[in-house]
């Protein structure tokens, strides 16, 4: 992934015209309308094509995640709007929305939770241009106003958590986004193999709580969007390799391949929630 460094600073984008191009191609597309979807390979190659800097191609789910993320920001709420990212590890997405303009605060306990990163002074100075509080997202949080950000996502966080701190980071959602404001979130589903009955379950709460906070019924029940990406040929799958870097030195039959996907949410936060 090619990043420019500065002195400590890391930085994605050169100059302002790739910030306007970027802005311009990306916001207020009707495409990401507020729904659940799933990742596709349409999507990954047009995040390739235009948004490389932040795109892998290790074969991780990571890869079209992030990317997605971004997008999903810009179509939902312009720069300079303020937005929050929890769990965001290394400030890949932060800091690429904070260089299109954003104002960006990322959560983060970096205790290596979920396999996340330790690197909390290193990403202080590297991403200076992204508020990096190290702890975890959660309500009642000081120094930070209710209702004030216009987005709140994650990448890769909710499928971790169990059912009190999934909850904990819904009523710090609900408190800190403004009425109206987003709640966007990709996560990693196992469709096929071990932990798949698991998954299925954290989905169906992660998008329980989404809909409480929207207030609105989902367009499609997740056993019809489920069935949907099994036949869909655009679905975007964790690829051997990605399964590869994720068994790091466990035994393979420790740790055997399972078909995982990403599933997208964007919920708007209704007055009442
Ligand atoms: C699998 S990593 C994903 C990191 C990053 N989003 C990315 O795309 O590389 C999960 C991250 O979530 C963080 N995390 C877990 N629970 C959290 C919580 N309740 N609040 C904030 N961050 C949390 C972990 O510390 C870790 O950095």
């Amino acid at each position: 992934m090619p990043r420019k460094i500065n002195r400590m600073s890391l930085r994605f984008l050169d100059s302002a015209d790739q910030v306007a191009a970027i802005v311009a191609r990306f916001g207020h597309r009707p495409a990401h309308k507020l729904t659940t979807s799933y990742a596709t390979v349409r999507d990954y190659c047009e995040s390739l094509d235009h948004l490389p800097k932040i795109t892998g191609i290790n074969g991780d789910l990571k890869n079209a995640q992030r990317p997605w993320a971004v997008k999903a920001v810009l179509a939902q709420v312009p720069p300079p709007a303020r937005v929050l990212e929890f769990g965001g590890g290394e400030p890949i997405v932060s800091g690429f929305l904070a260089e299109l303009g954003y104002e960006v605060t990322l959560v983060d306990p970096y205790d290596g939770f979920g396999k996340g990163p330790i690197d909390y002074h290193r990403f202080r100075e590297q991403f200076s241009h992204v508020k990096i509080r190290r702890e975890y997202f959660r309500p009642g949080m000081a120094g930070l106003a209710p209702a004030s950000f216009a987005a709140i996502f994650s990448v890769s966080v909710l499928e971790h958590l169990a059912p009190p701190a999934l909850t904990a980071c819904f009523e710090a959602i609900a408190e800190f986004l403004s009425p109206g404001g987003f709640s966007i979130h990709c996560f990693d589903f196992i469709l096929q193999g071990t932990g798949d009955a698991h998954h299925f379950a954290q989905a169906q709460a992660i998008l329980a709580e989404q809909q409480k906070l929207g207030g609105q019924a989902p367009d499609e029940p997740l056993e019809q969007l489920v069935e949907r990406l099994r036949t869909d040929v655009e679905t975007f799958f964790l690829s051997p390799q990605g399964h590869h870097l994720w068994r790091g030195d466990r035994p393979y039959l420790e740790f055997p391949f399972r078909k995982v996907v990403s599933l997208q949410t964007i919920a708007a936060r209704s007055p009442a929630a």
